[in-house]
């Protein structure tokens, strides 16, 4: 017999699945087609992101990782002038191996006790869960599975306490400009007078390093993309070839936009939860957009949802921005 736990967990599974099913047929039947990137993030598409990280070409871990180890007292004294003691929420936590620096300096200096994060991926919360309250003891650590909004709600309805969210690894990229704007005055209204925002920015830069940093050598990025397809192999009863289907990335120095596709290379039909789906030879799929800013852009952001930028943090090369905002 199962438990009332175990129920309940199956339906949220259940629910997340039928979801997921939903998006991918609405997504591929748009024109053009495209797939949801935060659907990227299962098991098998987390371990592949923290392969990502490591990639000599992926240079963006390496300067937020500069940012958040090499001035983690400056960014802690920064928030703590307007917030001396909250709870902090992380949306999107990934593994949370760059925001682990400043929570230990949090937790050591007696800002924090309890940590929020929050993640699409169930296998990445389950992880964080039992590996956080070891490496950080005395860390109160309570994971949030779901989409970014919903669980912000729920971290919400925990404690009323002030706080400080992070969005960092510049996942404010994989929304467009105008979605970006949107996304952060929805956040702005979940938020009080006086609560924080620090998130992170990669810049305009030589648009060659932009772009190999989403085409590495290695292919982890192609494989990253072709791993969505695998996903709804595995979880949508789908049947994909993943080899007739081709990782394009592209950069347009005018707009900012990194984005990636993946081209069918032939006309074929694909079944998916038991429709079927036809692709063009040559015809993309959109995967994901990755915005890059600059600092009259990320200010522009701020003043546009309700924030007052309070401090910029850079990297030794000026490639990535750590943003400090608070709700005005
Ligand atoms: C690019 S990774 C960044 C991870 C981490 N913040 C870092 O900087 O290394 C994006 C993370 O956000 C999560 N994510 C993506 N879209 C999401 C959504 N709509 N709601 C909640 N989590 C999401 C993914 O599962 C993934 O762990």
């Amino acid at each position: 017999m199962r438990t009332a736990l175990a129920y309940h967990n199956t339906t949220i599974v259940e629910k997340q699945l039928l979801v997921f099913e939903k998006d991918v047929l609405e997504g591929l039947r748009e024109v053009p087609k495209r797939l949801h990137s935060k659907y990227f993030y299962d098991a098998t598409g987390d371990a592949l992101f923290q392969q990502i990280m490591h990639c000599q070409e992926y240079y963006l871990t390496r300067c937020e990782m500069d940012i958040l180890r090499g001035q983690t007292e400056q960014i802690v004294r920064a928030i703590r002038r307007q917030a001396p003691v909250f709870d902090l929420v992380e949306l999107g936590a990934g593994d949370a191996s760059k925001s682990f620096y400043l929570l230990k300096e949090l937790l050591r200096t007696g800002a924090i006790d309890t940590y929020f994060p929050i993640d699409i991926s169930r296998n990445i919360i389950a992880q964080l869960q039992q590996s956080l309250p070891v490496k950080l003891p005395g860390l109160q650590v309570t994971g949030l599975n779901g989409e970014y909004m919903d669980m912000l709600q729920a971290a919400g309805q925990i404690t009323g306490r002030q706080k400080v969210v992070m969005f960092m690894g510049s996942s404010i990229g994989n929304f467009t400009p105008a979605e970006a704007v949107q996304f952060c005055a929805k956040l702005r209204q979940q938020l009080q007078p006086g609560d924080m925002l620090m998130i992170g920015f990669d810049l305009r830069k030589n648009p060659k390093t932009i772009l190999d940093a989403y085409n590495d050598k290695a292919g982890i990025t192609r494989a990253f993309n072709l791993n969505l397809l695998e996903r709804i192999n595995r979880e949508l009863d789908g049947n994909f070839d993943v080899s007739q289907f081709e990782h394009y990335p592209t950069y347009d120095p005018l707009t900012g936009a990194c984005k990636s596709f993946l081209i069918s290379q032939k006309e074929q039909a694909v079944e998916i939860a038991g429709q079927t789906v036809r692709f063009g030879a040559n015809e993309p799929i959109f995967m994901e957009i990755s915005q890059k800013y600059t600092v009259e852009e990320i200010n522009e952001l701020a003043s546009r949802s309700g924030f007052r930028p309070v401090e910029f943090f850079y990297d030794s090369k000026r490639w990535f921005t750590d943003v400090l905002w608070q709700c005005r």
